[in-house]
């Protein structure tokens, strides 16, 4: 791959990868700096998007625009939406969607977006496949599980709002990224990936489980993607 695109949603995670970079030039558009420059081995960009669809869905584009990439990973953290899949554990994405799109009113599955012909994004083979042999070996301790990551504007805190995603979509950890990420990929015919580490499980406790688990959940991902980069 020539050039690999990196989605961070927080300066943190974007910051700590770029501890581990050489060659470093930094470019600004729509507010966001774009970190060109090397990672183990190979040609990345990584950026903070900021939180949010919007933001994720801009970054994107300019990634694609602006610095050609051929491949998007997105890393970050997430609630849980299983019962088995608990803090500190990661989720790679096999597919991604939208929990807020509704436009079932015109005949329209939830989650789908209207006119376009899929209800999810499919994740790239081959970078799932890389995330999960890279986090084998760098996050031995660590449960790995291949899911749906579903995607809203939403900070997920509340026990019936969970219930009723989980029912309408069985998502395995819901964010606020990456389905906007897995769109504009898929509009742009780039494979892309979504790697999130569990920091809450996305009802009640999640607000206090959040900042605790914040730290450690972000060392997790940048070690797995460092890994996973020089694999593809
Ligand atoms: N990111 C981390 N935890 C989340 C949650 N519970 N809802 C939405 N985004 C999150």
């Amino acid at each position: 791959m020539n050039v690999i695109g990196i989605i961070g949603a927080m300066e943190e995670e974007v910051v700590r990868l770029k501890e581990h970079m050489t060659e470093v030039k930094v470019g600004t558009k729509a507010s966001m700096e774009f970190n060109r420059g090397r990672l183990n081995g190979k040609n990345v960009v990584v950026v903070r998007s900021g939180i949010g669809k919007v933001n994720a869905g801009i970054c994107t584009q300019i990634l694609a625009d602006d610095y050609n990439v051929d491949a998007v990973i997105n890393t970050g953290i997430a609630g849980s939406l299983k019962k088995e899949i608990n803090i500190g554990d990661i989720v790679v994405s096999t597919d991604a969607l939208q929990h807020d799109m509704d436009a079932t009113n015109f005949g329209y599955p939830k989650g789908q977006i209207p006119r376009l012909a899929v209800l999810s994004f499919p994740a790239d083979d081959k970078l799932i496949e890389a995330a999960c042999d890279a986090c084998r070996e760098v996050n031995p301790e660590i449960s790995v599980f291949k899911g749906r990551v579903v995607s809203g504007d939403q900070f997920v805190a509340d026990k019936e709002l969970k219930e009723r995603i989980i029912h309408d979509f069985d998502g395995f950890c819901t964010e606020m990224e990456g389905a906007a990420i897995a769109q504009a990929a898929y509009l742009n015919r780039i494979p892309y990936l979504v790697i999130r580490a569990i920091s809450d499980k996305a009802d009640d406790s999640a607000s206090m489980d959040y900042p605790t688990f914040e730290r450690e959940a972000i060392e997790h991902c940048v070690k797995l993607v460092e890994n996973m980069v020089k694999r593809l």
